[in-house]
């Protein structure tokens, strides 16, 4: 129902986003979704590029008035840096000698495995559309379908929980403390609240950025709001919990993803992992606990949907790594092209995307509706009935 695809290289003109199965009606907000693609940009650790771009949306199609048509909704996102590729990243016969070819895969990136399945001798075929900068289309995206579940009450948020070897205690947000959460994550230049910690990560960067170095690290996503009922255990492929999952390990650089304390839950008794059910009068059904992730049986369960995502180190290193030259068949040290250091930060941004895209898919299959107004009403009989047949109270 809802789809979303994404097209455009690393240093070519830009980046286009489609969405299709929006419903009509719904205001869209150019200003927020700049914002989303100002936070993406930020983040201890970002390479040169960041200070070349000033990513800006421009919607192309599907909405007309400040809303929504219900026609597909296309925009683009220009490459400022394109102009520095003339005749490199042309669209017809390059029209300069190409120095910028590609031949000594970096290890981790996609060079060397693009190359041999497309059969490119310049590996610049492939990095331009793996590299990250894809990311500020989900991006944009994302902020259409955070601008969506606003309307149903559900808030998206990330936090990073460690960078390198170095972990903070998560915050772990409700709807009561997301003001706070809000104030101290906004000071922090790596988007964690242990602000004493944030400084010893960011040290830790500049030691990584001094040696040609590189980190990975986690962050901790979630959903706050969901009612019950999203996903379902009838089909595997309906699962919940495996199709947020399928979206945030497609994030470049995402090696695992945990719904709720999934690794952790794995070395503990049953009776230490499993969120216990009370019931009162004036709550209804509730829980004290959410190591489950808000998911059970691949449905949301009401609780905060709560994912721990973990990537690794950037593969491109100053000091490179050996690799194999494959026009001289030589060994060789790997290319280097301009660099993050450590991109947790801006990846928790693309997750808290690829988290909407995945909640706003599940809510317009539960829902249905091809206007707003459609499926808020659809969802307030929804809620009726949560009330009054599961005394579902609490929310
Ligand atoms: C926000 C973000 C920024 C990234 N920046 C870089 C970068 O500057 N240099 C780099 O080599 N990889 C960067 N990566 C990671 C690569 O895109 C990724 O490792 C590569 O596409 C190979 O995919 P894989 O790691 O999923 O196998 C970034 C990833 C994200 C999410």
């Amino acid at each position: 129902m809802l789809e979303f695809t994404s097209a455009g290289e690393s240093h070519g003109k830009g980046l286009v986003g489609i969405i299709e199965g929006l419903p009509a009606g719904l205001a869209i907000n150019e200003t927020e979704i700049n914002a989303e693609l100002n936070r993406r940009q930020q983040g201890y650790g970002r390479g040169g590029r960041m200070n070349i771009e000033t990513d800006t949306v421009e919607i192309l199609s599907g909405v007309r008035d400040g809303k929504t048509l219900g026609s597909p909704v296309s925009f683009f996102i220009a490459n400022k840096d394109h102009e520095n590729w003339q005749g490199i990243m042309d669209i017809g016969p390059l029209a300069s000698a190409n120095d910028r070819k590609v031949t000594r895969p970096r290890p981790g990136h996609a060079d060397l495995a693009g190359a041999i399945k497309y059969n490119h001798e310049d590996m610049r075929n492939i990095l331009e559309r793996a590299s990250a900068r894809e990311t500020a289309v989900r991006t944009a995206a994302g902020a259409i379908f955070k601008q969506l579940l606003l309307q149903f009450g559900i808030y998206i948020y990330s936090e990073v929980v460690a960078i390198g070897g170095l972990t903070c205690k998560a915050f772990r947000p409700e709807r009561e403390s997301l003001k706070k959460f809000k104030e101290l994550a906004g000071k922090s230049q790596i988007g964690c609240t242990d602000l004493g910690r944030e400084k010893e990560m960011i040290k830790l960067i500049d030691a990584a950025r001094q040696q040609g170095e590189s980190l990975g690290g986690v962050f901790e996503l979630g959903a706050i709001g969901v009612t019950p009922g999203l996903g379902s255990h009838i089909s595997f492929d309906r699962r919940l919990d495996a199709r947020l999952a399928a979206l945030l390990m497609s994030i470049p650089a995402i090696k695992a993803v945990e719904i709720g304390d999934g690794a952790m839950n794995a070395a503990l008794p049953g009776s230490m992992v499993h969120d216990e059910m009370h019931y009162n009068n004036e709550k209804g059904i509730y829980r004290t606990t959410n190591r489950a992730g808000g998911i059970e049986g691949g449905i949301s369960n009401g609780e905060t949907i709560l994912a721990r995502v973990h990537m690794k180190p950037i593969p491109t290193l100053y000091k490179p790594l050996q690799s194999v030259n494959t026009s001289l068949w030589q060994e060789e040290k790997a290319t280097v092209e301009r660099s993050d250091v450590c991109a947790v930060p801006a990846a928790a941004v693309v997750g808290e995307a690829m988290l909407a895209y995945g909640i706003a898919e599940a809510l317009m299959e539960q829902l249905g509706g091809d206007n707003l107004m459609q499926m808020q009403q659809n969802y307030k009989s929804y809620r009726k009935y949560l009330q009054k047949v599961w005394q579902w109270r609490k929310i």
